[in-house]
């Protein structure tokens, strides 16, 4: 625990200069694309301490990366953690207080908070319009796993924070409106009518929202049915390659 610690006030040096050594680490978060920890840190009154979550990367640049798209959505008002600092590999930002999403009962309230989330984010980083106004390239998140989002008890509307943009890439925006079908879906306990009527809200939701809810949803079939079978690689199981099948072939009558 003590090399830990002094390995993360080591990375911590160029953002955080003499206070990296009073860093205190509160809990290990996560050791799969990046390794994150919950610290404690000093304010510059040297007196109080704040919550703050480091990710530490192995590639190169990709913490850089993070932290633009993070500043990025700040300056356009998307609710996410604010950007303490950045290096190369290490990224140091503000803790949010409040329940992960994957952690919760799924109601159609939260999945269109998710939506307008998600939409608010692709407005942020759009691209490329069709002429109807719809969105055909934006900065994607790209991982719509429901750990990568907390509900923000420090804000009066407790909205949705998205946490995690070490996935961020350009493209088609309905992917992760896909994505974000199939893991509200697929969430344990999975694939009841509960689950169904979240996952349905969601879609419909931000296809309310792209002011295109007729063109969303026929459109975001494809994207579903490519994100179950994503999954069903990546978990090796089986069983989601039967649901993105079952999914294809039941889309329209999930919306009736
Ligand atoms: N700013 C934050 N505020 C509160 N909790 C956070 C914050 N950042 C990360 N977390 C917690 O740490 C976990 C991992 O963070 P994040 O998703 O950014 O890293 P990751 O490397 O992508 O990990 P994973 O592969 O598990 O998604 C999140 O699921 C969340 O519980
Ligand atoms: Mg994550």
């Amino acid at each position: 625990m003590r090399c830990e610690r002094d390995e993360i006030a080591t990375a911590l040096w160029p953002i955080l200069g003499e206070k990296a050594w009073d860093v205190r680490v509160v809990a290990a978060l996560s050791a799969k694309k990046s390794r994150a920890f919950l610290l404690s840190v000093l304010e510059c009154d040297c007196v109080r301490r704040c919550p703050m979550v480091t990710k530490i990367y192995k590639d190169e640049g990709r913490a850089f990366r993070e932290a633009e798209v993070l500043a990025r959505l700040g300056s356009a008002g998307v609710p996410v953690p604010a950007v303490v600092g950045a290096t190369p590999t290490v990224l140091l930002r503000r803790y949010i207080d409040g329940p992960v999403l994957r952690d919760l009962d799924c109601t159609p309230v939260l999945a269109r908070k998710l939506a307008t989330w998600l939409h608010s984010c692709h407005v942020a980083l759009g691209s490329a319009r069709a002429e109807d106004g719809m969105l055909t390239r934006a900065g994607l998140v790209g991982d719509m796993n429901l750990g990568n989002f907390i509900i923000d008890m420090a804000q009066a509307g407790q909205d949705v924070c998205g946490i995690d943009f070490g996935d961020t890439r350009i493209g088609d925006p309905l992917e992760d409106v896909g994505e974000g079908f199939m893991r509200i879906f697929s969430h344990g306990p999975g694939y009841t009518p509960d689950r169904r009527e979240c996952a349905v809200a969601f879609v419909r939701e931000y296809g309310r929202l792209a002011g295109a809810e007729d063109r969303v949803w026929p459109e975001v079939q494809r994207h579903a049915v490519e994100a179950f079978r994503r999954v069903a690689i990546w978990r090796g199981d089986p069983f989601m390659n039967d649901m993105a099948e079952a999914v294809g072939k039941m889309w329209i009558s999930l919306f009736l």
